[in-house]
């Protein structure tokens, strides 16, 4: 089985009928838009799958710095290197954001590091592939970041208060991120033959990664019913990778490089493209650990989070002796 077992998982959506009056109201409150906070009453399996949400998408933010960071270094002018620094800096922000919004439903960020150390806990299947050259760098920014920032924008109206305010400031910093992207796009898709092959080449490697960012699709989705059902999800998996591919088809048409998918048609009667689905046993391998750099990426993390020890120890120490000085003071 790829998906944790929490238990929403394909046992389908409550009816009215099976319910507590605790979970009745609970769910008048979600059917009114209201807000649910982190000391409102809510059922076991809500908290559950907001651990599990949350804390894999805080989780993608801090694995996703592995590959832009890779770059930091080579970047090919003063100018974008500041500009991914700002980038990469963003994304442990959105992770520090969404690990807060977390530790409200009861667990502990060292408890989720832990689980995403271990494999326990998932991060996106897109961190999984390799930056290979610069116009990697544009690819990501637009692609990755736009597949993000599509599955985030309705997530900030999603039912849990702490998230959905994350989500706001998090879906402002993704739209520069993929704008820094599609500007990187442009200037190399404009650039000498070679550049405007190496973004096609990006483009070509990262279409379906992208596609797969959503998740499988909604016959497949286990967890989709019920988070819908809670307004953690608002979107099924299918319906944003089909907006996605909408917006970002014109963009490739205007960047003058070619769609990856070669059956990509434009359906008057749905007004929306008709596309290839990614090859979902290749989504199926990454989630099961075998993607090209699912090692790398969890290798790179455990040596952060051993390395990092004695940071965290001495900042401990240091906020003992300040809170016994402050007692001594008192
Ligand atoms: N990568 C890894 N795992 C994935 C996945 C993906 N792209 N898509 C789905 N899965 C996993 C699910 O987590 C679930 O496994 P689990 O039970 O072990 O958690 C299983 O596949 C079944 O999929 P479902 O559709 O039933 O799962 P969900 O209802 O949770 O939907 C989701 C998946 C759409 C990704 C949803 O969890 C979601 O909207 N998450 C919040 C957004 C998020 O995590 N984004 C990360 C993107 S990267 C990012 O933001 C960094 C930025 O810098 C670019």
């Amino acid at each position: 089985m790829y998906a944790q077992m929490v238990k929403t998982a394909g046992t389908g959506v409550k009816k009215p009928k099976d319910m507590t009056a605790e979970e009745k109201a609970f769910q008048a409150k979600i059917d009114r838009n209201e807000k649910i906070e982190p000391k409102d009453w809510m059922p076991d399996d809500y908290r559950a799958t907001l651990i599990r949400q949350i804390g894999q998408h805080a989780h993608s933010e801090i694995v996703g710095q592995l590959p832009e960071g890779n770059w930091l270094t080579r970047a090919p002018t003063l100018e974008r290197k500041a500009i991914l620094l700002a980038k990469v800096q963003d994304e442990a922000g959105h992770g520090l954001y969404l690990y807060s919004a977390c530790e409200t439903l009861g667990v502990s960020r060292d408890e989720l590091t832990e689980m995403l150390l271990n494999g326990k806990m998932k991060y996106s299947s897109i961190f999984n592939y390799p930056t290979l050259n610069w116009a990697d760098m544009g690819a990501v920014g637009w692609l990755v970041d736009g597949a993000a920032i599509m599955n985030q924008v309705p997530l900030q109206r999603t039912s849990y208060g702490p998230y959905s305010r994350a989500m706001v400031r998090i879906c402002k910093e993704e739209s520069f991120h993929q704008r820094q992207g599609y500007a990187i796009m442009m200037k190399m898709a404009a650039g000498t033959a070679d550049q405007k092959r190496m973004a096609q080449d990006a483009l070509d490697r990262l279409w379906f990664p992208s596609l797969m960012m959503f998740g499988p699709s909604n016959k497949e989705s286990v967890h989709s019913e019920q988070s819908m059902a809670w307004r953690i999800k608002i979107n099924t998996n299918d319906e944003l990778r089909q907006k996605f591919v909408d917006q970002t088809v014109p963009q490739i048409e205007f960047l003058g490089l070619t769609c990856p998918d070669k059956d990509i048609k434009w359906n008057e009667e749905k007004g929306g493209y008709d596309y290839t689905d990614p090859d979902w046993s290749e989504f199926f391998a990454v989630l099961k650990g075998n993607g090209p750099c699912n090692k790398d990426r969890l290798a790179a993390r455990n040596a952060a989070w051993k390395n990092g020890a004695w940071v965290r120890d001495a900042m401990l120490a240091h906020a003992r002796k300040k809170a016994a000085r402050k007692a001594v003071a008192a």
